[in-house]
């Protein structure tokens, strides 16, 4: 049945929430406090660059499904409310909450009695159950609904979950809730809010330690001759494991599994637990963007700790990954900085990003002007159309015809037919 749904907070989720919920049939109103960006969306201008996302915030406008205002007060009459506000990173490796506790301080003057509370952004262990105290109030039941959208494919899979979590005290609020995914299909768990909000940063990390576990394996395949496309292949087959997840690179970065891997270690610390396997993936997180580094200088230099002072080095890729153009905590982005700190010059290219807000990087928009009088081309980012690239013309305007695959994503055969010396992760010694 179509319900009288609120969302707070336009940003990443918020918006693809409110867009997608009204696709799912509900009447949406989504407040935001940026004066701005509210008269930019009901205009129908979305701000964020996911894929299937403007169109369905235009057919919401367009269909008097969806509005955008300023003013809590638009919540009056709806059923239920939706909290996605930003959680960042507090001082203390904990996300920091004050935003969200000072609005929910306020909706008990606001909402209607019995309108059901929920949280969507990822808030630490035990938000859930202290916010009823912070409501003041038993007429607003409070759900915890945590969000898994992927940046790039967000709408997909808001509209396509794997499952929906749903912890509460109070059940029948719970199903209320429910009630609003019904037409996706997925699988709905009930669980009690401490449950559901420790999945959220369980999933999270753990995704960081199978890519961490992966890139440490790269390692280990060059130093045995093995290649770990076939170790991942033939990890992923085992349905126990599943094949995502098991592609080394760069490191994990985003503005999601560096906050969560450090907030779950911190949430461990707090109650007494000693989680060092997370202390451990964050090491190796932070040794694979120096291994990258080394892997530039030996192929450029001969040896791992050859100078790189005034080398032309041209980045294919600065995103965190494919399919955005999100610099947020991006390990190519950070090994941009090392290479410039050890004098390099660097040139890049990538297609989800215009400009960098950092001296260390010249970023241009063709990828064959990254290539001119380099030293050697490294892909950081896993972008497929990188693959297509006209290697005979890069290799002719390159100084050295050298190629680092951080993303083991080109085809080597097609690469070195080129003329370049092609070094993937992991890919065996030679290979
Ligand atoms: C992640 C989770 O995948 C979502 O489920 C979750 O909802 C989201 O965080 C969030 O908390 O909001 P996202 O940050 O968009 O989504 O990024 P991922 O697609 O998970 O990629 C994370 C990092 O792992 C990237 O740097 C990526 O390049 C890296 N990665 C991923 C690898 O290096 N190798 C792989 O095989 C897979």
């Amino acid at each position: 049945m179509a319900d009288r749904v609120g969302v707070i907070g336009a940003g990443y989720v918020g918006l693809t929430s409110a867009a997608c919920l009204t696709h799912l049939g509900h009447e949406v109103v989504c407040v935001d406090n940026d004066q701005s960006k509210v008269d930019a969306l009901s205009r129908g201008e979305v701000p964020i660059a996911e894929p299937g996302l403007a169109e369905l915030v235009h057919d919401g406008l367009n269909r008097g499904r969806l509005r955008f205002g300023t003013d809590l007060e638009e919540l009056s009459e709806v059923a239920t409310v939706l909290l996605c506000l930003p959680t960042p990173k507090g001082d203390d490796g904990d996300a920091d909450v004050r935003v969200l506790e000072e609005v929910v301080a306020t909706l008990p003057g606001v909402l209607a009695s019995g309108c059901v509370v929920v949280t969507k952004s990822t808030v630490p262990v035990g938000t859930g159950a202290r916010l009823p105290e912070l409501l003041g109030t038993p007429d607003l039941p409070v759900v915890s609904n945590p969000e898994f959208l992927r940046e790039g494919h967000a709408v997909e899979d808001f509209l396509n979950p794997d499952r929906i979590v749903l912890g509460s005290q109070d059940r029948h609020a719970a199903e209320r809730v429910a009630a609003l995914y019904t037409r996706t299909n997925a699988p709905v768990w009930f669980t009690d809010p401490a449950s559901a909000e420790l999945a959220k940063y369980a999933s999270n990390a753990f995704l960081a330690l199978k890519v961490s576990y992966v890139n440490v394996l790269a390692e280990l395949c060059e130093h045995y001759g093995a290649d770990i496309r076939d170790v991942g292949r033939l990890m992923g087959l085992d349905s126990r494991i599943g094949p995502a997840f098991l592609s080394p690179g760069p490191g994990w970065g985003g503005s999601c599994l560096p906050k969560d891997t450090a907030a779950l270690l911190r949430t461990a610390e707090n109650a007494g637990v000693d989680f060092g396997i997370l202390r451990d993936a964050m090491k190796a997180n932070a040794r694979q963007q120096a291994a990258v580094v080394r892997k530039i200088r030996c192929a450029i230099t001969g040896v791992p700790d050859g100078s790189l002072a005034g080398t032309r080095i041209g980045l294919l890729g600065l995103a965190f990954k494919a399919g955005t153009g999100d610099l947020r905590d991006s390990p190519a982005l950070a090994i941009a900085r090392e290479l410039a700190r050890s004098g390099a010059v660097l040139t890049a290219y990538d297609p989800g990003v215009d400009a960098v807000d950092s001296e260390a990087v010249q970023v241009v928009d063709d990828p064959y002007l990254v290539a001119k009088d380099a030293a050697a081309l490294v892909v950081l980012t896993e972008w497929p159309e990188f693959r297509d690239l006209d290697w005979d013309r890069l290799a002719a305007v390159t100084r050295q015809a050298v190629v680092i695959d951080a993303r083991n994503l080109l085809d080597p055969a097609a690469v070195t037919e080129a003329g370049f010396e092609h070094t993937g992760l992991g890919t065996g010694p030679g290979r």
